[in-house]
This record gives C-alpha cells, sequence and structure tokens, in this order.
C-alpha cells in the first residue's frame, strides 16, 4: 500500500495522552520514558518507566515532548549496532519537538510555551519531559505540523549537506540516489526542485510502482527509474535528455550503488550516507579510472557535533525552517503512534536485523 511504503513511525502524540499523569512533588515532575537497560531488539528490551524530574537548573530548559520520530539509527542504536554506545540504562530517541514548560534563570532565549526542537543527539526524546540545556535546543515557529518540526534535525539537514558540500552544484545540473522514497530521498527531490536542479530518483520494484513514480515527480523528481530499470544497459538512452549526474547519493549499496556510478559524469561523486542493502558499495574499476570518480561518506552526526554554534549550521537551520514554514518542504506521509503502543511502533517501524 502506498502510504505504508512511505509512512515514516511516529510514536508520541504526548500532548494527547489522556493518561498522562502530570503531577508535582514539591517541585517534581513525573516523566514517562523509554528505557532499555541492555542492547537488543526494540520490542524486547525497550520498557516505560517513570522517573521524577527535578526542576530545570539556571541553564535548562523544563521541556515536555510532544513527538518523536523512530529513525533507522534509533533501532540500530538501541540494538547495539551503532557507532554511538551510550551508557546503560539509556533512554531511546534522537530527535523530537516539545514545547518549553519552564526555563532556568539564565535561560536568554526560550520562553514558556516556545516550540522547540532537540538538536542533540543521543539525548533521549522518547519520553515525556526532560531538562536539557538552552544549547541542545532550537526555537522554531509554533505553527510548524508536530511531525514535520519532530524530524526536521536528522533528515533535512543530511539531505541539505549532501547537495551542498561534495560538488558545486549549478543550475540545470543532476543528482542521482537510490532509495528514493525514504525519508532523506523526499528532502533531497523537494530540495533538488526549489535550487534548480535535475533529480533522478531510483526506487525498488513493487506493485503500485506507477503510484510512487507520479508522487516522486510531483516532490520534484525528473526522473524515477527502478533498480531493474537501472541496470538496463540501455538506460543512459533512457536519461538521455538529463545530463550526467555529477552527485549520487547512496543509502542502498551492493549491485545498485555500481549502476548509479556508471552513470556520473567525468569526476562525479558518489556519497553514501546508508547501507540499507547491508551489501558493500563495489566500485566499478572503469569508473575510478577513466572517469575519475570520487567515493566519499557522510554522517550528520559528526557534521553537527563539528558545526556545533557556528554560522554556517545556524544558516542552514534558518534556510530549512523558512522551507518547512512555508510549505515548500513538506514531511514525510507518517503515523502517530500513542506512546504506550510503542511495541507495535518499534516493530513495525523497520524490520532491520543489520546496520543501516
Ligand atoms: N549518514 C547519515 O547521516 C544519515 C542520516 C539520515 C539517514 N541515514 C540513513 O539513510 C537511510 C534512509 O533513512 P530514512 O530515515 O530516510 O529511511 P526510511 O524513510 O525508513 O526509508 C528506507 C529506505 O530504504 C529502502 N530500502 C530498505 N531496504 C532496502 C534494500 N534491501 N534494498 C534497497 N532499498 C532498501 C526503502 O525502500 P522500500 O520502500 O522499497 O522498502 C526506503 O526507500 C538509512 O540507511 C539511514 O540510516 C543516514
Amino acid at each position: 500500500m502506498f502510504l505504508q511504503l512511505l509512512r515514516q513511525h511516529i510514536p508520541h502524540t504526548l500532548q494527547r495522552r489522556a493518561t498522562l499523569i502530570e503531577h508535582r512533588k514539591t517541585t517534581c515532575i513525573c516523566a514517562q520514558s523509554l528505557q532499555y537497560c541492555d542492547y537488543g531488539e526494540p520490542a524486547d528490551v525497550l520498557q516505560l518507566v517513570e522517573l521524577d524530574l527535578s526542576e530545570p537548573k539556571d541553564n535548562e530548559v523544563l521541556v515536555r515532548l510532544l513527538a518523536a520520530p523512530i529513525n533507522p539509527s534509533d533501532i540500530n542504536t538501541i540494538q547495539g549496532k551503532y557507532p554511538v554506545k551510550l551508557p546503560l540504562p539509556a533512554i531511546a530517541g534522537n530527535e523530537g519537538v516539545g514545547e518549553v514548560l519552564r526555563a532556568g534563570a539564565n535561560v536568554q532565549k526560550l520562553k514558556r510555551g516556545q516550540r522547540v526542537v532537540v538538536i542533540e543527539s543521543a539525548l533521549g526524546t522518547w519520553r515525556t519531559h526532560a531538562n536539557f540545556s538552552e544549547q541542545q535546543l532550537l526555537g522554531i515557529p509554533n505553527k510548524l505540523d508536530l511531525a514535520t518540526a519532530a524530524t526536521m534535525v536528522v533528515n533535512p539537514p543530511t539531505a541539505y549537506r549532501m547537495l551542498k558540500d561534495f560538488v558545486p552544484l549549478a543550475q540545470g545540473d543532476c543528482v542521482i540516489q537510490n532509495g528514493a522514497n525514504s525519508a532523506v530521498g523526499q528532502i533531497v527531490h523537494q530540495l533538488c526542485k526549489a535550487w534548480g536542479l535535475k533529480s533522478i530518483g531510483i526506487v525498488r520494484n513493487r506493485p503500485n510502482l506507477e503510484e510512487l513514480k507520479t508522487y516522486l515527480k510531483l516532490l520534484g523528481a525528473s526522473e524515477v527509474l527502478t533498480e531493474e530499470e537501472l541496470a538496463q544497459k540501455d538506460v543512459a538512452n533512457k536519461l538521455c535528455k538529463l545530463p550526467a549526474p555529477r552527485l549520487a547519493l547512496n543509502c542502498v549499496g551492493g549491485k545498485n550503488a555500481s549502476d548509479m556510478a556508471k552513470l556520473l559524469a567525468v569526476k562525479g561523486v558518489m556519497v553514501t550516507y546508508g547501507g540499507m542493502s547491508r551489501k558493500p558499495v563495489v566500485i566499478p574499476t572503469p569508473a575510478l579510472i577513466f572517469k575519475n570518480i570520487s567515493f566519499c561518506g557522510f554522517w550528520v552526526t559528526r557534521w553537527m557535533r563539528e558545526h556545533k554554534g557556528k554560522p554556517t549550521r545556524d544558516k542552514m537551520f534558518a534556510e530549512l525552517i523558512e522551507m518547512l514554514d512555508q510549505g515548500k518542504l513538506k514531511g514525510v506521509k507518517h503515523e502517530m503512534v500513542p506512546l504506550k503502543d510503542y511495541k507495535k511502533a518499534v516493530s513495525d517501524a523497520l524490520d532491520l536485523k543489520g546496520m543501516v
């Protein structure tokens, strides 16, 4: 089903939880958190626990979290298969949106009622309340819808940086990507359209293929091919109206990545940011020798750490927020799942047995 193929699961609509017990013990809040004490399959190791939360310190902000997504990296972190290993017990979740309930005496910019997103990774967003330092949060317009806001810190910056940082792209240049219907892939097509770039999306075959192709073209894709169509010898003829891609974005690996590399222009670059097929990237020798193609990787977590407090990061978020606010950039289709149904949500979200 189309919606299922595109949907992204979001585990909390926390503010609507009728059962949410918010009470004060003098100044304490009882926060519900999805915690794990051992690495393992999320449905097995996650537990919903209640923890008392003290008043925010002078530099802290008490946030009521409203929604948080389940990303592939969240699953891998809980499985213990991600490069980020948290001390256990840990609270799951890397990004999310909330509202400020109270701000400490030294907090400069954030005020009660302000919507915020958690901008630093691994702080644990699958919970109802938390105290964060002001630097770990970014104020956003209150009118952004919850799902869009909850998913704006990982995937949109990933797409944005990969398009900006590896090859200088001019209007009319072309980008090719696999996993084109993924959350990142949908943002890539939309940014390409907004920035005057052509984009080719590669997807896996499926019964409702034409519907998916139409949807991705509406988002901004210039052409959408299946993995099988990409592998055909005459694929270059099929794409002859488009310039040879200067940038390839790979979140799949295996033969599909090799097939994309063959289409790259001379001195083109392939950026690998995921490995959904769990197969290694095999580089075709002629692409290296005769076209001088380069292969790189990208990890948004490192980029965010290295650009903490820097104007480049502020500029990127300002631009993304403006596009989201104006509806020029849409979040992915999703399903909101209450916190109490977390077992089903994590099982349904992804069926991943390896590193992605
Ligand atoms: N490096 C970074 O900084 C960074 C940042 C964000 C995301 N990521 C990575 O980017 C990838 C996409 O993330 P997302 O949140 O956008 O994912 P998502 O929305 O859950 O989409 C997953 C995508 O992977 C495809 N896929 C799954 N298994 C596949 C296989 N065996 N062969 C080919 N395609 C397959 C799916 O295609 P179907 O629809 O056909 O199932 C879908 O397009 C993940 O690997 C994630 O870890 C990396």
